[in-house]
């Protein structure tokens, strides 16, 4: 087994693509799907390793799931106390979305339960959604902190008010879950805004959400970059509410059209269109900062279906070959691009000038150290850069080729295919099995573009 890209320099990408579905409103689709009543029709479901993970867990705890095609999942819900004990610990992969979301939802229920991951999993803290979590009144064992987390059944959760301790749409919507299950109201406070998926997605679902904004808000962080954030968003459930299935239609990932955005403006001579991205402004903090560096981006929007509040904005967006200047990045945009950084570097290392990147140590626990794992692919390709505890300085400049150790990181692998667009040899990228955890099909859609990408990731004996 090789798992390895090999990526030649190319001197441009052009087309019109498609990127696959969304893996945060898949996860969710999933979960509340699973405990409302009635029939949930996904469609436009990412079928990625980390969204088949939730899927699993799901059918051991009894919930009858049907994929249908390679973009549909037909969920029949079992209601806010149907589900039932599994029968083994559940395997959230490399998930983290999924281990934090299924804790907010196991915690008040009747069963124990189990939760493992893979051994990047496994790293990740989980302090942050146990602590909240217990003082809900939950019984949850870690191991110090981190995975195997063991939920004890029959707690009897009430609602509490909670300002997070760090800027978490994981933490936040494991709190809204648990908060269906507990008495009274359950509230969270973030310190900034954070993609607001499980909002949108349980009003959607019918239930009677309260959210405040503030100055520190989603919308004023995207009219004001520049700005500190203030105290961001609170929102508040009361427990008990049911939920009711229906149609959901996801659209595709920004964070994997954020590839193909950053190709598109290294190298789309004749323009790039990436149809039906979400575009959510919760999560479309790169598109700023593109915008920033000098980017020539264009969104069209494509119709919304829902009602106004539970809506999942998208957009065919339009890219052109724009030469970009370095920045320092508002640290309020940083949870909005908060997965984007990977790539980020790289349109960073092509730019003319120094990129300054603080207020993001959040980079540290993601699926690697992303700071550092940044930091040492980048040296290796020649760009001047200095790791700083919570972000990155460096210096855009010439890329050599060379070779790149993902560390098992899908972001990381692909955001180092992308910096083929400027190498002058090829770079060989190592560990990127991974890559099928959240863009199935990437190596395919990459050389549709016109990247030079030969995918050594399968069994080659
Ligand atoms: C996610 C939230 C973010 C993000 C992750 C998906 C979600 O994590 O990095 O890829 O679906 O809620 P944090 O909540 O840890 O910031």
């Amino acid at each position: 087994m090789i798992d390895r890209y090999l990526v030649a320099p190319t001197a441009g990408v052009r087309g019109q693509i498609s990127v696959p579905g969304d893996k945060s409103i898949s996860h969710r689709a999933l979960m509340l799907g699973g405990i409302a009543e009635g029939l949930t029709e996904i469609e436009g479901f990412l079928a990625s390793a980390d969204c088949l993970a939730t899927l699993e867990a799901l059918r051991a705890l009894g919930v009858r799931v049907e994929q249908s095609g390679a973009t549909g999942a037909r969920v029949h819900g079992v209601g806010l106390a149907g589900l039932r004990p599994a029968a083994a610990a559940l395997d959230m992969g490399n998930s983290g979305t999924a281990m934090r979301l299924f804790m907010g939802l196991l915690a008040g229920q009747p069963f124990d339960s189990t939760l493992i991951g893979d051994a990047s999993l496994t790293r990740r803290p989980m302090q942050r959604v146990a602590e909240p979590l217990r003082a809900m009144g939950a019984r949850i064992d870690t191991h110090d902190g981190r995975p195997p987390v063991h939920l004890h059944g029959g707690a009897r959760l009430r609602g509490i008010d909670y300002v997070l301790p760090v800027a978490s749409a994981q933490v936040k919507s494991a709190l809204l879950l648990a908060g269906l299950y507990a008495q009274g109201r359950t509230r969270v406070t973030e310190p900034a805004p954070t993609r607001d998926h499980t909002e949108r997605m349980l009003r959607s679902f019918g239930v009677r959400l309260e959210c405040e904004s503030s100055a520190g808000s989603a919308a004023a962080a995207l009219a004001a970059p520049g700005a500190v954030a203030g105290v961001g968003a609170r929102v508040s459930l009361a427990g008990g509410q049911r939920l009711h299935g229906g149609r959901i239609s996801v659209p595709g990932d920004f964070s994997s059209a954020a590839f193909f955005l950053v190709a598109g403006c290294l190298g789309a001579d004749a323009g790039l269109t990436l149809r039906n991205v979400g575009c959510n402004p919760t999560r479309t903090g790169l598109l700023e900062l593109l915008r920033l560096m000098g980017a020539q981006i264009e969104l069209r929007s494509v119709g919304p279906a829902g009602s106004a509040d539970s809506v999942e904005p998208a957009a065919d967006i339009q890219v052109r070959r724009s030469p970009l200047r370095g920045i320092r990045v508002p640290e309020s945009l940083v949870p909005l691009a908060i997965d984007e950084f990977p790539v980020f570097f790289i349109a960073a290392a092509a730019a003319d000038g120094e990129t300054v990147v603080t207020g993001a140590s959040e980079l540290r626990v993601k699926e690697s150290d992303r700071l550092a794992v940044m930091a040492e692919g980048l040296t290796r390709l020649g760009i001047d850069c200095t790791l700083l505890p919570d972000g990155l300085r460096l210096r855009g400049g010439a890329m050599t080729g060379g070779r790149i150790d993902s560390h098992g990181d899908h972001r990381i692998a692909m955001a180092f295919a992308i910096a083929s667009l400027r190498a002058s040899a090829p770079i060989e990228i190592d560990d990127v099995a991974n890559v099928s955890t959240s863009f199935p099909g990437f190596a395919a859609l990459a050389r549709a573009v016109g990247l030079a990408l030969q995918d050594q990731s399968h069994d080659c004996a």
